[in-house]
This record gives structure tokens, C-alpha cells and sequence, in this order.
């Protein structure tokens, strides 16, 4: 075939996800932590409280781990290819072995008291108080009153209601990564400050709490209810708080976060939201013909006329005008990891910018033996790196004196090489070369893309979702999704051109170190043709039982839609559990602790055109079709990925 053809028409297939160039946090470790103390505890526990302890273990998803180690991790019925292929993409489709409803659809109040959703009519002030677009990362949160604070502290009385309000209500985080403003405003562009604040308020995060009430899963008002967007104040911390590189000549403070795809968590109960391609929102009036792109901007893909989206934000915005003056480095306020105590809505989320500022996608952790706790975090674009963040000490004793973690510690970028080895560069002054490009760590940090290149990381192919197998010691995996202009291969990276992506499994000799051990665990385009087909795999969790689930976003072969899979492990089986519907992504991954219950979102359906799917809406080829999360149960009332 001739090569340039080819390329145009993998490029084509790969504008699929026309933005896109989103994690998962794999466990709610800090209920699990709790879980575990109390399943230790349980052999004191007596008489009938003993037998009500153990009947509520075994309905919990931790006694499948046994039966797991006897048996196939999946035994749910897949969606054939056959009835994938066959269907029109109006509507998903889901093993007849499960149970779905949907909930919060952009626009529905994130409180039932509040505005109604109306179809390219809501105000942005409504929009503010509603869900927001492009459905993401996600993660279910136990409310704090339902959880055992102290482990330590025998709960006898109210045992059972506090276990079992764990998995029938809590709060719900999400992301809202974007919407193009045909399905946002009805129209190609905004026209007005008006049409960029209903935009700017369709991003950022939601925290809805939700609760399952006549079988069916509702939001409820709640004191925990609010959306953080583009216009909403934050703060920044780590070495770059405070950073001329952060300040502007307006003086404005700190406001909002953009472009929210993938997401984590931390073991001490928040939220980690990644801000990802937020050059899209910036671009140029440069009515004095005066702006080019600095090489830091231009590294980031900025434009005068934006990139995707056509959002013109900085047409009405003078924040989103890097031709403005007054806004020199706003731009540089984003591109952050963002932590989010979803426990109190008046916490101002915190910007940690010792994480690093480049395309964040994910943050899956993993703490070593020595108690430091490793983040492990992708960069989607092509040919961007996979990195890692250590905390500096062991996490407990810095939450004790009252340091975040996520402020004081070490960053890398990773190298792999031949013979399924690799190593982590330091991304700090300590390094020679970097100590004659930067004077201070906050200048290193927004630049980390460049101090990446510098050091010699190795170019992937996309890095998106990570997500780690166990909370201590734990392998990750990570997501490739493709690569359409790669022509020349490195070890990790091996097609040329990589249309369909791949997964890679590492495991570092500890976490807190510089090593580690690799392997390529699936190829896209190994599966086309058969039954357990996918291509582009972007959102990615690894549950309880260790099933990795594969989440797809881009064009799918052999007449599929977009999809979740779950693949085992060990034998490498992959089955097709949910398939999305025209023009969607799916992606985020959140449970209920006890794991029957899984959450996922259909992003972007029909891309907003009600001709190509009215879904979430019964099929009636004009209501708009709305981003919306997906609840997935067992029939059987299984574990769910089983
Ligand atoms: Fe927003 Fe890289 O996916
Ligand atoms: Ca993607
Ligand atoms: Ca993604």
C-alpha cells in the first residue's frame, strides 16, 4: 500500500477520537485497609454477630479472590462479535449476563433541587450547577460517616448498616473532559462571553453523591454536591507555588481546571484529577500581529487558532488569549495533576505541580516496602513519555506532620531497553544536564516536557491510563493507544506505524527505585478478526482479582464500536462485556467497595449528532445524545468483571 495513503487513512481512523490525544485508580485502598482490619479482627468477633460478619464476607468481592485462583477470572457471557458487528450503533450492547441503567447525563442537576436540564438552553449559571460534559475518570468515594474512622476502634453496634451504606451510596467523582460546542451549544462556535461561560461550566469535575433506592441508582441532595470548572478557585502547591513562571501581569489569581480526562486516588481518600490537552482552549486575537509560539508552548501544540474544538474561548476570554498582555503565562496554570477532597465541598483543589506539567492521563499508585508511595502517570501524545512520582519519605509519616506527599518528592521519566529492562531518569537538578537548563525546580517543572527531552526518555506511543495490581509492590500496566506516525521502532515501541496500540506490564524492582522489568502484554492488532477484537485501548483498571479491564476509545475493527473488555492476566483470554454505540469512547472505571457494582461512562455519543444515537434517550433520531455514566451489575449478583 502506498505508504503516504496509508497513513492518511490510519490518521483519519485516529481523528476518531478527535480530541484526543483519560486512569484509574485500581481500589479503594483506604476502605480496603479498613476491610482487611476488619476481616482480621472478625475471628473475636462472637456469636451472632460472628455469623452476620462472616454472611456479609462472603456477599463482599474479597471471597472470590480464593475461588479465583481455581478457576476462569470470567464467566460471563461475551457480546459476540457476530451481534456486535450486526448491530446499527444506536444503542449499547451488554452481556446477557448483565444488568445496566444510566445515570447523571450532562445537564441533569448534580442535586435533584436544582436546574433542569433543557436541551441547548440551560444558561451557564444553570450549567454551574449541573453535570458537565465528557464524562471520564471517575471514582466512587464511601461517604466518611459510613466508614469505620479507626480500625482499631470496635464498631459493634451499627456494624452491618455501616458496611452495607459502603456499597449503596457514596459520592461519585468525575471528570469532565470536554464537548465540542455543536453538542454543548448547538452551534459551531461561540458567539458571545455568554456561550463561553456555558462551555467553560460543561468542564472540570462533579461530586454528586449517589445512592441506590428502589433498585436504582438516583442523586440525592447533598452538603458534598458541587462542580469545580474552569472558573473556580484553586491553589497551587509544590515547588512551582509561587513561581513567576505561575503569576501573570493581571494579577488574577488561580482559577479552574480543563480538560479533565483520565483520574486517581490516594490511599488517604481523595481524588486526583489530570488535566490533559488544555492547549485546545488557548489561542490568539494577536491583533498586533505580535505572538509566536515560545518553544515550551510550541511543545505543547499551542496555535493562534487553537487546536481542536473550535472553542474560541479566547475570543470572548482574555485569560485564553496568549496574545494578551495581561495573561502572559496563564497557560502555564494548566497541564497540573489536581487533588480534590471530595469530603468537603469548601476544599480548594490543590494544583501539585511537583507531578509534573505535560498531558496528564492517570495516576495509578503502588507503595514499596520502605513506605513511600509511587505514582505511576502517562502523557498522551505521540512520542511523549510515561512518568513516575515518589514521595520523598514514607506517605503515613508525611500526612503525620501534616506534608502532603504529593508535594515533596522525586520525579522521573522513564527509559526502557532492550531484553525487557528499564530504568527511571530523575527529573530534578541533581542532574548535570538539567541543573545547566534550569535555575530552580519550579522553572524545571513547567517545563517538564523539555527536561523529559533532555534526559533522553524513551518516545511512546501515547501513553494514556495506568493502573497497579496491588497497593503494595504492585506491577502496572499501561495503555498505548497508537501511534500513527511512528516510523522507526524502539524496544517498547515496536510497530511501525502502531494504528491500534498496545498494553505494557512493568513491575519496578521496588517503587521507590530506579529500575525496573517490563513486557508487552497485548497487541491491538493481534486481536482483529476474532473474537476478542479491539484496537486503541485507553481507559484501563485492574480489579481485586487482578482482571485487567480494557477500555477503548478510537475507530474498532471488524464493524465495532467503541468498548469495555475484560482480559485475564495470566491466560490472556479477552471477553467483550459493554459495547458503546456511534461516535463514543468508553471510559472510566469506579466500584462500589464490595464490587458489585462497576460504573463506567459512554463519552461523547454520536459526537452530539442525534442522527448517529439519541443514547442515552430511547432511539428517536433527534433528541441530543448526552455523555452519561453506565452501572453495570451481575444478574447473579456476582462480582462484577467475573
Ligand atoms: Fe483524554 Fe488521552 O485521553
Ligand atoms: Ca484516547
Ligand atoms: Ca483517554
Amino acid at each position: 500500500m502506498n505508504k503516504a495513503v496509508d497513513k492518511d487513512v490510519i490518521d483519519a481512523l485516529i481523528d476518531d477520537d478527535a480530541e484526543n490525544i483519560g486512569s484509574n485508580p485500581t481500589e479503594n485502598r483506604p476502605f480496603h485497609d479498613i476491610l482487611r482490619a476488619e476481616m482480621e479482627r472478625r475471628d473475636v468477633l462472637k456469636g451472632s454477630l460472628a455469623s452476620a460478619a462472616t454472611g456479609f464476607f462472603a456477599a463482599s468481592g474479597i471471597s472470590s479472590t480464593a475461588q479465583a485462583q481455581t478457576s476462569s477470572l470470567m464467566n460471563f457471557t461475551p457480546v459476540s462479535l457476530a451481534d456486535a458487528a450486526a448491530g446499527d450503533g444506536t444503542q449499547p450492547l451488554l452481556s446477557p449476563d448483565y444488568d445496566m441503567q444510566t445515570l447523571i447525563p450532562w445537564g441533569d442537576p448534580i442535586e435533584p433541587s436544582g436546574p433542569a436540564y433543557r436541551e441547548h438552553a440551560n444558561t451557564s449559571r444553570e450549567q454551574a450547577n449541573q453535570v458537565g460534559i465528557g464524562h471520564d475518570g471517575m471514582w466512587f468515594f464511601p461517604l466518611a460517616e459510613d466508614l469505620v474512622a479507626d480500625p482499631s476502634v470496635p464498631v459493634i453496634n451499627d456494624f452491618l448498616q455501616r458496611w452495607f451504606n459502603v456499597n449503596t451510596r457514596g459520592l461519585m467523582c468525575i471528570n469532565h473532559e470536554f464537548g465540542n460546542n455543536f453538542q454543548v451549544l448547538g452551534k459551531e462556535a461561540p458567539e458571545s462571553l455568554e456561550d463561553v461561560r456555558i462551555s467553560q461550566h460543561a468542564h472540570g469535575v462533579s461530586v454528586i453523591q449517589i445512592e441506590l433506592m428502589d433498585g436504582v441508582w438516583q442523586t440525592v441532595d447533598s452538603q458534598f454536591a458541587r462542580r469545580i470548572h474552569v472558573n473556580t478557585p484553586v491553589e497551587f502547591s509544590g515547588p512551582a507555588a509561587g513561581h513567576p513562571l505561575l503569576q501573570t501581569p493581571a494579577g488574577n489569581i488561580p482559577l479552574g481546571t480543563v480538560n479533565n480526562c483520565g483520574n486517581g486516588t490516594t490511599p488517604w481518600g481523595t481524588y486526583l484529577t489530570c488535566e490533559e490537552n488544555f492547549n485546545a482552549y488557548f489561542g490568539a486575537t494577536n491583533t498586533e500581529s505580535t505572538w509566536v509560539a515560545t518553544p515550551l508552548q510550541e511543545r505543547f501544540g499551542f496555535a493562534e487558532g487553537g487546536t481542536f474544538g473550535n472553542y474560541q474561548w479566547w475570543m470572548w476570554d482574555k485569560r485564553f488569549d496568549l496574545s494578551d498582555p495581561d495573561y502572559t503565562n496563564e497557560e502555564n496554570r494548566f497541564g497540573w495533576m489536581v487533588e480534590i477532597d471530595p469530603q468537603d465541598a469548601n476544599h480548594v483543589p490543590v494544583k501539585r505541580t511537583a507531578m509534573g506539567r505535560f498531558k496528564h492521563e492517570g495516576a495509578a499508585w503502588t507503595v514499596g516496602d520502605d513506605g513511600r508511595i509511587a505514582f505511576y502517570m502517562g502523557d498522551d501524545e505521540r512520542f511523549d513519555y510515561l512518568y513516575k512520582y515518589v514521595s520523598a519519605e514514607p506517605y503515613q509519616q508525611m500526612l503525620a506532620a501534616g506534608v502532603s506527599p504529593l508535594d515533596d518528592g522525586t520525579l522521573y521519566v522513564a527509559r526502557f531497553s532492550e531484553g525487557g529492562v528499564g530504568e527511571w531518569l530523575e527529573l530534578s537538578l541533581n542532574n548535570p544536564t538539567l541543573a545547566g537548563l534550569y535555575s530552580d525546580m519550579g522553572e524545571l517543572l513547567v517545563n517538564t516536557r523539555l527536561a523529559a527531552d533532555a534526559v533522553g526518555a524513551t518516545p511512546m506511543d501515547r501513553p494514556e491510563w495506568t493502573a497497579t495490581t496491588a497497593a503494595t509492590n504492585g506491577t502496572c500496566y499501561v495503555t498505548l493507544t497508537n501511534n500513527s506516525r511512528r516510523e522507526e521502532a524502539n524496544a517498547a515501541n515496536p510497530l511501525v506505524p502502531n494504528a491500534d496500540g498496545h498494553i505494557i506490564r512493568f513491575t519496578d524492582d521496588t517503587p521507590s527505585g530506579t529500575t525496573f522489568d517490563w513486557e508487552i502484554f497485548l497487541i491491538a492488532q493481534d486481536t482483529h478478526g476474532t473474537e476478542e477484537s479491539f484496537s486503541d485501548p485507553d481507559g484501563l483498571g485492574v480489579d481485586f482479582e487482578g482482571r485487567v479491564w480494557i477500555e477503548t476509545d478510537g475507530g474498532q475493527k471488524d464493524g465495532l464500536q467503541d468498548q469495555l473488555l475484560i482480559a485475564d492476566p495470566n491466560t490472556k483470554e479477552i471477553r467483550r462485556l459493554f459495547m458503546g454505540v456511534n461516535g463514543d469512547e468508553i471510559t472510566g472505571i469506579a466500584y462500589t467497595p464490595n464490587r458489585r457494582t462497576a460504573f463506567i461512562n459512554v463519552q461523547h455519543p454520536g459526537n452530539g449528532d442525534p442522527t448517529a444515537t439519541n443514547f442515552p434517550a430511547p432511539t428517536d433520531g433527534v433528541t441530543v445524545p448526552r455523555d452519561c455514566t453506565v452501572v453495570l451489575t451481575r444478574k447473579d449478583g456476582g462480582v462484577v468483571g467475573s
